[in-house]
């Protein structure tokens, strides 16, 4: 008769250990258990890069890396992509429902009341030298704001905690805008209620001289969509570093301002960067072969390439490159796409690709349709980490909120020196 129980057998001491299995997981404690003798700290696993660890329990997203399943909430991200808005998919995300109406409209009320950023922020973002990284204007800038909102520090009032996930989602856009403009020399263009949130941010990021910003309608829906298909992605670095940083019972601010700074860096959000100055560095489709060739000596990664989870064909990536079509039409065909799209349809048909199981994921379209938009590379993980937010912010309630939660901390395999005795400078 099968039994969710794991049986384990030490055989350094012959002692049999019954420990039960689920959700598919054995609880990591119950290897404490195992022991040789009375002074022994018990059995851990070792598991860099938390490969195999769950860290938590979850409702919010369901991942399948062999299918190339994406659900926020139960609903698939293709149904999402193609009905819903990114703030309406936030108010999934947060509060695990679709909204009815009057939710949807009240909750776009209040997200839009929060667009404005205090004076004093703005002449903070002033203060960085021209040619500074918009990710770490933002990741700053972030962690700025838990200076301005000190009750956000009442993490555990369910009404103040409220209050600061819409004041993220409100200012995310408007701190990533003047982010842009700084790095243009352009004045900052405060942020106009009467458009959407995507529509407002456009015109917040380009707006000139004239006195309404003309928002393309085909561009405002691609980039809501980006901002839908980035909205979460279960434990992921940036994800896991909000929830770690959230169990210190640290205000959403900074625990936002380290789960951006995890985003930043090229594994992660920072891809999409990277694919634009790889493909920019190919150059030309006949360059490709030697590109490969390179990648496959393991020499350099194929950025875009290859996902943790996903060892089949990211489901975001095959909504990307539709939005993409739509993009050029509007924008003209950026001519990095042929080099993309030809390095893909090689790669498809490799077998050290195939192999490995890498295939095109989020970012390796991500980044070419930014660019149509004009968008500086510096720029690209910004616009990733403002879907991102509604995914951290649900993340870190869920996170708080579960009571089998604890501060994050590890444990560690130390392999270094036993006890030395100090020698003084002048003996060494
Ligand atoms: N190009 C070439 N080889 C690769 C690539 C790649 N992009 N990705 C993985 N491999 C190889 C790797 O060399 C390794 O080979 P071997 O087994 O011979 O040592 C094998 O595939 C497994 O790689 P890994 O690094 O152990 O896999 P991982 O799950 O730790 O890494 C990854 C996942 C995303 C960091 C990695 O695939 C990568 O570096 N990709 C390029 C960067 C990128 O596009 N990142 C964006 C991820 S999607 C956006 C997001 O969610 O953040």
């Amino acid at each position: 008769m099968s039994k969710n129980v794991l049986s384990i057998t030490d055989q350094r001491t012959g002692q049999q250990y019954e420990i039960p299995i689920e959700n598919g997981a054995i609880n990591a404690m119950r290897l404490r258990e195992i022991k040789v003798d009375e002074n022994d700290f018990g059995l851990m696993s070792y598991d860099p890069g938390f490969k195999n660890t769950a860290s938590t329990k979850s409702t919010i997203t369901f991942l399948d890396g062999g299918k190339g399943i994406l659900r926020y909430r139960g609903y698939p991200i293709e149904e999402l992509a193609a009905n819903s808005t990114f703030l309406e998919t936030a108010y999934l995300l947060l509060f695990n429902k679709l909204p009815n109406e009057a939710e949807l409209k009240q909750f776009v009320h209040d997200v839009k009341h929060h667009t404005m950023l205090h004076e004093n922020t703005k002449k903070f973002m002033e203060g960085f030298r021209y040619d500074a990284h918009s990710m770490g204007m933002l990741v700053s800038t972030l962690a700025s704001l838990s200076t301005f909102y000190p009750k956000a520090k009442n993490i555990h009032d369910p009404e103040k905690r409220k209050l600061q996930m819409i004041r993220l989602l409100g200012k995310m856009p408007t701190i990533a805008a003047y982010a842009f403009r700084h790095t243009l020399g352009m004045p900052f263009n405060y942020p106009d209620n009467e458009y959407s949130y995507t529509g407002n941010f456009l015109q917040m990021m380009f707006r000139m001289t004239e006195k309404k910003y003309e928002v393309n309608p085909i561009l405002e829906r691609a980039l809501d969509v980006l901002f839908i298909l980035h909205a979460d992605h279960e434990q992921n670095c940036s994800t896991t570093t909000m929830r770690v940083v959230g169990s210190s019972n640290a205000d959403p601010y900074v625990a936002a301002a380290s789960a951006a700074a995890g985003l930043y860096g090229p594994l992660h959000g920072g891809a999409n960067e990277m694919v634009l100055r790889m493909l920019r560095e190919i150059g030309s489709v006949k360059n490709i072969a030697n590109h490969i060739k390179r990648v496959k000596s393991g020499e350099i990664r194929l950025m875009g390439f290859g996902h943790r989870v996903y060892k089949n064909y990211d489901p975001r990536a095959k909504i990307i490159k539709n939005i993409a079509d739509q993009v050029f039409e509007v924008t003209g065909r950026n001519p990095l796409l042929d080099i993309a799209l030809e390095l893909e349809r090689i790669a498809l048909n490799d077998e050290y690709f195939i192999n490995k199981k890498l295939y095109p994921n989020v970012d390796f379209y991500s980044g070419i349709i930014y660019e149509a938009l004009n968008l500086p590379v510096e720029m690209f993980p910004v616009l990733f980490a403002i879907g991102r937010m509604a995914g951290w912010l649900a993340q870190w309630e869920e996170g708080l909120l579960d009571k089998e939660q604890a501060i994050a901390r590890p444990r560690q395999l130390f392999l270094g020196d036993e006890k030395r005795t100090y020698v003084p400078i002048s003996k060494r």
